[in-house]
């Protein structure tokens, strides 16, 4: 079945969709091509995804484009993944700051290289002011790291007598993270068929409804997020309540 826009926006849209871009060295290897083309043709897909949640109004996207993990691949792959991170920098941020899109790196961008870490922050700083849609993008991210970094930010704050023991709970916890102030992820999409969450948003995704497709990430079209959104539209989404099963 074919979803259509008219359809969509009879329902509540998501406030805030996150996705696993995975599946690219699958994509080039069934191509017969090198693992670094199918990183380059996945970073179009991001292109295409945020043009999408414009145009559905959805004002915040969290994409995983390197994790904590990903250090264990070969040199030459994450230097081609780091120099890709630049080029689309160069090559979008123009676009990304007229339409409004603010560039909000998430994870410890800190470990990156001086030349990649120089470009994300001249992104993050060019874009501060936008708020039209609000990029999360997670870079050397991790679920567990996110949430090791608030537990110590917060107990800084006791020791320094900003704070008191009392004063946590998950609002509080919520205002360490990187997301802070943010909406957690209505949605959840991974592509490539993997059932895992790898290490992402462990905080935030606790009541995220899940979408799992196998298609790979860089054929991941517009159409598939339409009907990702339309799935999750048509979910009961419960909270461990009753939801509209009540009788
Ligand atoms: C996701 O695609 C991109 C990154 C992890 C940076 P993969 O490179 O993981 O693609 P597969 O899973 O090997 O197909
Ligand atoms: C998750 O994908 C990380 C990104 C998409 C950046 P991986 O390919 O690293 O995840 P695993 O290894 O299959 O769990
Ligand atoms: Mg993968």
């Amino acid at each position: 079945m074919k979803v259509t826009l008219e359809e969509l926006k009879q329902k509540p849209m998501p406030k805030h969709i996150a996705v696993i871009m995975d599946g690219n060295g699958r994509w080039a290897i069934n191509k017969g091509l090198a693992r670094n083309a199918g990183h380059r043709v996945g970073v179009q897909a991001l292109k295409n995804l945020i043009i999408a949640l414009d145009e559905l109004k959805i004002q915040y996207l969290t994409v995983y484009a390197f994790s904590t993990e990903n250090w264990k691949r070969p040199a030459d792959e994450v230097n081609a993944l780091m120099e890709l991170m630049i080029e689309f920098i160069d090559k979008e941020i123009d676009y990304l700051d007229e339409k409004g899109v603010r560039v909000n790196p998430i994870g410890d961008i800190s470990r990156l290289s001086g030349k990649t870490y120089e470009k994300i922050m001249f992104a993050k700083e060019k874009t501060k002011n936008n708020s039209h849609i609000i990029l999360n993008v997670a870079l050397n991210y991790g679920g567990r790291q996110e949430i090791i970094r608030a537990a110590k930010a917060f107990c800084e704050d006791v020791q320094k007598g900003n704070m008191q023991l009392d004063d946590l709970d998950e609002a509080c916890f919520s205002r360490y993270l990187y997301t802070a102030g943010q909406p957690d992820p209505d949605l959840l999409i991974r592509p490539s068929g993997e059932m895992r969450v790898s290490n992402f948003l462990l905080w935030q995704i606790a009541y995220s409804e899940f979408w799992v497709t196998n298609i790979l990430w860089p054929d991941f079209k517009k159409e598939h997020l339409w009907q990702a959104i339309w799935d999750y539209q048509n979910r009961d989404r419960r909270y461990g309540g009753l939801g509209g099963k009540r009788s």
